[in-house]
């Protein structure tokens, strides 16, 4: 698996440090509230079990996913394939992403969300590509910027492989032919 990785472009002790420090601004921001953490499926998986336990106030956990055409390129359609079972009635939900690309998915996520009458919704996203932006989305809080290269590692999938990467890294060409 590792020879497929043309180079590492986020270290595993990088991504450490980064959850950490967002995890004690989560932890202040959301003092007080009635935080509820949705993980994305399936790329945030990962993501979301260490920040979870980067934040130490009180908080609840759902999951939910959402179908998106499959390969290289991201969402042009998205529908439900996982419903969250929590109601968001007087919740403050923070939306936990692996990576912020055209930001159709979080576009459609937030619109769905948002009519369940929650407190509040903010987004937490590991990676983002904003020079792929086509929705008017912006995350809150944000892991590291990447450039418009596809990367994989951590949660992020090509044809479903390579999840279970410790780092961030770009796949050699020749994988993709
Ligand atoms: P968006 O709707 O275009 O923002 O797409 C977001 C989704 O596309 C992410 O949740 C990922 O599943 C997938 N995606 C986008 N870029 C990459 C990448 O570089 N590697 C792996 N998955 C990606
Ligand atoms: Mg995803």
């Amino acid at each position: 698996m590792r020879n497929d990785i043309e180079k590492m472009l986020i270290s595993s002790e990088q991504i450490a440090k980064r959850i950490e420090e967002i995890g004690k601004q989560i932890s202040l921001d959301y003092k007080g509230k009635d935080l509820l953490m949705v993980s994305v499926l399936k790329g945030s998986f990962v993501f979301m079990s260490d920040l979870v336990r980067s934040v130490d106030i009180p908080l609840e956990v759902d999951f939910m996913m959402v179908s998106s055409y499959v390969g290289q390129l991201s969402s042009e359609a998205v529908k439900i394939v996982k419903d969250l079972d929590i109601p968001l009635e007087n919740k403050d939900i923070l939306i936990v992403e692996d990576i912020l690309d055209s930001g159709r998915t979080l576009e459609y996520i937030s619109s769905i969300l948002k009519v369940r009458n929650p407190n509040s919704i903010k987004i937490c996203t590991l990676l983002d590509k904003p020079s792929r932006r086509v929705a008017n989305v912006q995350a809150d809080y944000i892991g590291f910027e990447v450039p418009d290269e596809f990367v994989v590692g951590y949660g992020l999938d090509f044809n479903e492989k390579y999840r279970n990467l410790k780092y961030i890294g770009l796949l050699k060409p020749e994988i993709y032919n």
